[in-house]
């Protein structure tokens, strides 16, 4: 598993920590609330798959979700167990899940999948775990913003790089652009229907930048 992306979240842990902590700073602070209006009301258990530091994990916990967060870098679920001790956080791949098949009814996966390697093995593990009836909510960076000019055309899957500093605090962003059917095909191969589709606006960027899914697994 240690591929290219995994490694470079892992590398990038340490500057992650400080961006994501550092209020107001990172989009997420201007999308949660209206992303988590996405996201079905608790139920018998919520899997954070790629919970990274644990931002998200905490947020749900704090509305009633029991979450367990798997990621596959050892620094980041070390920074969520620490900040969040109650709740259950494991280093893992998350396209080889080491959890029960039907433990869940709810997965959540903010700004994941164009980071990780293997889509179609993301999405039949986030499907193996979730019992039927299920759903899976996510965020990526919109395909269409998303690292695409002349030498990456939309159609070809290209490892980037983006290195930014805010607030004095650097960042090296690090992800796959690939076309939004890369996404749409590992959803419909792993047994999903998409229910819902939002693509918010950021700031005064002419194209979306993020998209967000709610899947069910009928
Ligand atoms: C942009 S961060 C988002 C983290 C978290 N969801 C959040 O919003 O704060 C992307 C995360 O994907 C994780 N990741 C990348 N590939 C992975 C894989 N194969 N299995 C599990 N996690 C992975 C990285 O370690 C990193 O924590």
């Amino acid at each position: 598993m240690t591929e290219k992306s995994e490694q470079h979240w892992e590398e990038q842990a340490r500057n992650w920590i400080a961006w994501v902590r550092e209020p107001r700073m990172d989009s997420y602070w201007t999308y949660r609330d209206a992303f988590l209006d996405l996201v079905p009301a608790p139920g018998l258990a919520t899997l954070d798959q790629g919970c990274g530091e644990g931002r998200v994990a905490r947020d749900l916990a704090a509305r009633g979700h029991r979450v367990t967060g798997i990621d596959a870098s050892p620094t980041l679920v070390d920074a969520a167990a620490r900040a969040h001790p109650e709740g259950e956080y494991l280093v893992a791949d998350a396209a080889a899940l080491p959890l029960d098949d039907d433990r869940f009814d709810l997965v959540v996966a903010y700004n994941v999948l164009m980071d990780v390697s293997d889509v179609d093995g993301f999405l039949r593990e986030s499907a193996r775990v979730l019992v039927t009836g299920g759903r899976l909510c996510l965020s990526i960076t919109h395909p269409i913003t998303n690292g695409t000019d002349r030498a990456h055309p939309y159609f070809e899957q290209n490892w980037y790089t983006e290195p930014v500093e805010r607030n004095g605090l650097p960042m090296v962003f690090g992800g796959w652009s690939r076309p939004l059917s890369a996404y749409t095909s590992a959803l419909e191969s792993a047994g999903f229907l998409i229910e819902a589709v939002r693509e918010p606006r950021w700031q005064d960027v002419p194209t979306p930048y993020h998209l967000w899914l709610r899947a069910l697994l009928p």
